[in-house]
């Protein structure tokens, strides 16, 4: 089987398109690494993939690239590719995030509704869209209620999707990823800057008072999701994916001084606005119809991306 997967360069699509190359599939990986964060951090993520025979990389922007040349040798998509991040959606930014997540997304469900081609898609949608609530767990028949302009643009792609889908009967399913980390994590994201500020013998920020909670999903956790997602017969569908290991951050705080031995200093600065207080995430539904079960623990994840941070340090030195 061959795949698209939209947004190869990124933290999850990287992961992502390595895991199916692992299993012998035909992946097309299209990124126009876009600078969110230094493109340099994106041309690293593809080095495992590039190497591959059965990849091929496309550095094109999904709003240009002749997409039905690609649909056409693909029976899956992966559409992760997206502006992502809570804090700068505000504002005059806001243009970026409608072109890269809700724009690009109707480019590429009109091109598959085109092919006349059954082809399935698998979105990367975001816990993003539930907002601020005190319905804990978030299940998916909750109204969403998103609490950011970049929430609105993934709640925006999540409806157009299934509109789509109602519409045309394109095979869709929408993947709510809660926080996601491990190794390659996004440069903005806590715990990569938690990680670095200990190995640079820096205070850790935290914004807020440290008591917000998050549930925290590991990086291959998210990537079988979207492997099950692609072979379950489930469609029209959506999903919540996290961890199961809801979380403050202060107590993220305290099992990092345990992992790293150190005591580390906290410097809090005020909360940013479209943060939300709390997430945690049902996955019954995933669980019942995808056969989700997070696998990796916060302790094991957390260890896996400090000892990756680790190692990137020293190789930088040298
Ligand atoms: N990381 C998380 O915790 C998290 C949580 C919830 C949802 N998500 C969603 O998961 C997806 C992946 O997130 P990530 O953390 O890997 O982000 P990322 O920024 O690392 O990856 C996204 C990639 O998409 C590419 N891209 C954006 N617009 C493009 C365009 N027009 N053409 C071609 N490429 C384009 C970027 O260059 C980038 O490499 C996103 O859709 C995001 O909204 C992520």
């Amino acid at each position: 089987m061959a795949y698209l997967v939209t947004g190869c360069a990124g933290f999850i699509g990287s992961h992502l398109s390595e895991r199916l190359l692992e299993q012998g599939e035909e992946v097309i990986g299209i990124d126009c690494l876009t600078p969110y964060y230094d493109p340099r951090i994106k041309r690293h993520n593809l080095e495992n993939l590039t190497r591959c025979k059965n990849f091929t990389w496309v550095e094109e922007d999904l709003l240009e690239t002749n997409l039905d040349e690609w649909l056409r040798k693909v029976d899956c998509v992966f559409h992760t590719a997206a502006q992502p991040g809570v804090r700068l959606s505000w504002g005059e930014e806001f243009h970026t995030y409608i072109r890269q997540n809700l724009l690009v997304t109707q480019r590429l469900l009109e091109s598959i509704k085109n092919s006349g081609r059954e082809i399935r898609v698998v979105f990367s949608s975001s816990s993003s869209v539930y907002g601020n609530t005190n319905q804990l767990p978030m299940t998916e028949s909750a109204v969403p209620q998103p609490f950011s302009p970049y929430g609105v643009t993934k709640l925006s792609s999540e409806h157009l999707c299934l509109a789509y889908h109602a519409n045309y009967r394109i095979p869709v399913v929408a993947l709510r990823y809660f926080t996601v980390y491990g190794p390659r994590q996004r440069p903005d994201m806590a715990f990569h800057l938690f990680c670095r500020s200990i190995l640079e013998n820096k205070p850790l920020t935290i914004l807020g008072d440290g008591a917000q909670t998050r549930d925290f999903t590991y990086v291959s956790d998210i990537v079988a999701a979207n492997c099950a997602a692609a072979r379950r017969p489930a469609e029209g569908e959506v999903f919540n994916i996290g961890g199961g290991s809801r979380i403050s951050l202060r107590e993220v705080v305290t099992l990092l001084e345990e992992i790293t031995g150190r005591a580390i200093p906290v410097i809090h600065q005020p909360s940013a606005k479209g943060d939300v207080r709390d997430t945690w995430a049902s996955t019954e539904k995933a669980q019942r119809l995808l056969d989700f079960r997070p696998q990796v623990s916060l302790r094991e994840g957390l260890e896996r991306q400090y000892a990756w941070h680790r190692d990137l340090q020293t190789s930088q030195r040298m």
